[in-house]
């Protein structure tokens, strides 16, 4: 049997329409090598993760170093040096105040231990979120993603989550538009808390751009006016940083666009290149709000993860990849735009950094979403050696995610496939 048989018969893949036809062998920065040795250009990133490129020697030297001294320990029942200076290293490099971390393996777990640690921390136990947002896929990251097309067939969720309208200005959820609206949708949380809650509401959870939903990508202004309202209600914020990690959306954390500070803010993906690690970092007298028995995790700071986590944190730092990332992003904008004004089929350009998202729409005044037409999209480009992301709360968008170490003769590639495949359509 094959790999595409094996998986087949003995991987659960039921849930997703399909594996990309790629039998992945290996590689190397912004390149996927497969078995028959073809390269593709990747623009996902594995969903966003390897933002200082696949299988980068740095990342790679330290997890082996620390391979050969010490894999595992628990984290939380002995000390393990790698997961105190990671710890350290994110205090330093974390907005405002954020200063003590609680280690998981995937984003879920660190989503999931900070509406826990919220809780806690203020005695209250309703959350909002917003609606497009994606937080995960256990029960209480479940219960705060605003998204149907996640959670159908999973409920009941948990009682206390309501959901705020996200800021997608291309398809506003009140028929305004910016700045006309005068921030409209983060005003009506002022409706929300007073009409859908009972007044015990711990924390709002935002991503600073909504990665699954589609890049939904929030004005510049949107996150201050939210902290005003969760100020005078006494509510945290937790910022879902998943997806806007490092580098990510062109500054270390996404919410640095927003001159916001979280009050918790939740990492994993591209924390540790590709290693399964996440975090949630909290100011100290919210994070001291666990109490003994109140929460762990086995493999939560492993050191090898941690070690990863480190270098690829300084080979970020060293060769300035978020600065990187908010140039290169600009450039592909520039260039995709370009393509928008050629081909009736994209609807909206949008994202920061490398993380940008393309709206294809049948007709731009209905904006009926053409999901079907970006799903040929993205075979054409993968047959022509290019990997893209897909996705959207419509599913009919495009999403360009590749490590942030993507060469210009790379990025020049992708536009020119993605040119071709839009005339195919
Ligand atoms: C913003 C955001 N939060 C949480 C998650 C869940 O992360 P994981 O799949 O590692 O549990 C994701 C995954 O795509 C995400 O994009």
């Amino acid at each position: 049997m094959n790999t595409i048989e094996k998986y087949k018969k003995y991987v659960n893949i039921s849930m997703v329409e399909r594996v990309q036809p790629v039998v992945i062998e290996k590689a190397q920065g912004a390149i996927i090598t497969d078995i028959e040795g073809k390269n593709y250009i990747d623009c996902f990133s594995g969903i966003a993760v390897t933002n200082a490129g696949h299988c980068n020697e740095k990342v790679s030297e330290a997890a082996k170093a620390q391979m050969d001294k010490l894999v595992h320990c628990c984290s939380y029942v002995y000390y393990s040096q790698p997961t105190a200076d990671l710890a350290e290293k994110l205090a330093q490099i974390t907005p405002g105040r954020l200063q003590k971390t609680f280690f998981g393996n995937g984003g879920a777990e660190a989503i999931e231990g900070a509406m826990r640690l919220a809780k806690q921390f203020t005695g209250k136990t309703e959350f909002i979120g917003l609606q497009a947002s994606f937080h995960g896929r256990s029960y209480a990251t479940l219960s705060v993603t605003g998204n149907n097309a996640r959670k159908r067939r999973g409920g009941p969720y948990m009682v206390g989550c309501t959901f705020l309208p996200a800021p997608y200005c291309y398809r506003c959820f009140f028929e305004l538009e910016y700045p006309k609206c005068r921030l409209r949708c983060a005003r009506a949380l002022e409706d929300i808390i007073r009409f859908n809650t009972y007044d015990s509401v711990a924390g709002f959870i935002a991503e600073p751009l909504l990665g699954e939903g589609g890049i939904i990508t929030p004005p510049d202004d949107y996150f201050l006016e939210i902290e005003k309202i969760l100020k005078k209600h006494e509510i945290l914020l937790l910022v879902d940083e998943v997806q806007t990690g490092f580098g990510r959306a062109g500054k270390m954390f996404g919410i640095e666009h927003y001159g916001v500070e979280p009050d918790i803010m939740m990492m994993a993906k591209g924390i540790a290149d590709g290693f399964p690690l996440s975090g949630f970092i909290a100011r100290e007298e919210i994070a001291d709000s666990f109490k003994p028995g109140d929460h762990l995790s086995t493999f939560g700071g492993n050191p090898v993860s941690c070690a990863a986590a480190l270098a690829n944190i300084e080979f970020l730092e060293e060769q300035n990849l978020a600065d990187e990332a908010l140039k290169k992003g600009e450039y592909l904008k520039d260039q995709l735009e370009r393509l928008k004004a050629k081909h009736k089929l994209i609807g909206e350009v949008r994202g920061k950094g490398l993380m940008i998202g393309i709206e294809l729409v049948r007709d731009h005044a209905s904006k009926t979403p053409a999901s079907d037409e970006g799903k040929k999209i993205r075979e054409i480009c993968l047959k022509n050696g290019v990997l893209l992301g897909f996705g959207g709360i419509y599913a009919n968008v495009l999403r360009i995610q590749p490590p942030l170490v993507i060469s210009q003769g790379q990025m020049e590639n992708v536009v020119k496939v993605l040119d071709l495949a839009l005339q195919k359509i």
